[in-house]
């Protein structure tokens, strides 16, 4: 484990993504974890991991005024990169832009398909023979950002969602802190809308 870029961590859950990057930061260093729901299981593994943690509940407030807080909150602890692990908001367009490049999220399917929610559901009802997970930029629009890296996951016969889930989440916490590895240390970019990579 090393220092390097200062990595905020936004959640809404049980946080085992969060846990992932915790285990696996090599050139980052996660400095806050936000949760917008008070007793998020990750905020209790943020803790014991010595990180800062801060809770920002959404309820009530616009979609601007609370993205407005979260901003806040990530440039006084100086982030400079944020990964969305499990967070069950969707950001408005301006926060989105305003981490351009610097903002991560994993999603459990191979992207562009099954964007959205019910991913395993939807899955399992197309009966394709795959499905994965991809960690990619966050753009204005949801689930649509250039891919940074995937896994591909088989799907077993007789899976159920929470089958598919559990092995795609296993999958998940390979590709996340590889992926956030890349980005911190740069060898992986957003330029002019797609992800370029550098060869070391
Ligand atoms: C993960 O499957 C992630 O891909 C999705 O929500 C789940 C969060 O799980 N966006 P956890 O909170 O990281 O355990």
């Amino acid at each position: 484990m090393s220092a390097g870029k200062k990595v905020g961590v936004l959640i809404s859950g049980r946080g085992s993504n969060l846990a992932a990057l915790i285990a696996g930061a090599d050139g980052y260093e996660i400095v806050l974890v936000i949760s917008n729901v008070a007793g998020a299981g990750g905020l209790t593994r943020a803790t014991e991991a010595g990180i800062a943690t801060a809770v920002i509940p959404h309820n009530g407030k616009t979609r601007e005024a609370f993205d407005a807080e979260l901003d806040a909150a990530l440039r006084a602890a100086r982030v400079e990169i944020v990964c969305l692990a499990g967070f069950m908001r969707i950001l408005s367009d301006g926060f989105a832009r305003a981490w351009e490049g610097k903002l991560l999220n994993i999603h459990p399917s191979l992207l562009p398909d099954f964007k959205g929610t019910r991913v395993h559901e939807r899955v399992l009802e197309a009966g394709v023979g795959y499905s994965g997970a991809s960690v990619h930029f966050v753009v204005p629009e949801l689930d649509a950002g250039p891919v940074i890296a995937q896994e591909k996951v088989p799907v077993h016969p007789g899976d159920t969602p929470e089958s598919l889930a559990a092995r795609v989440l296993e999958a998940e916490h390979r590709l996340y802190p590889a992926a956030l590895r890349a980005v911190a240390a740069g060898d992986a970019k957003l330029e002019n809308g797609l992800t370029v990579f550098t060869d070391r």
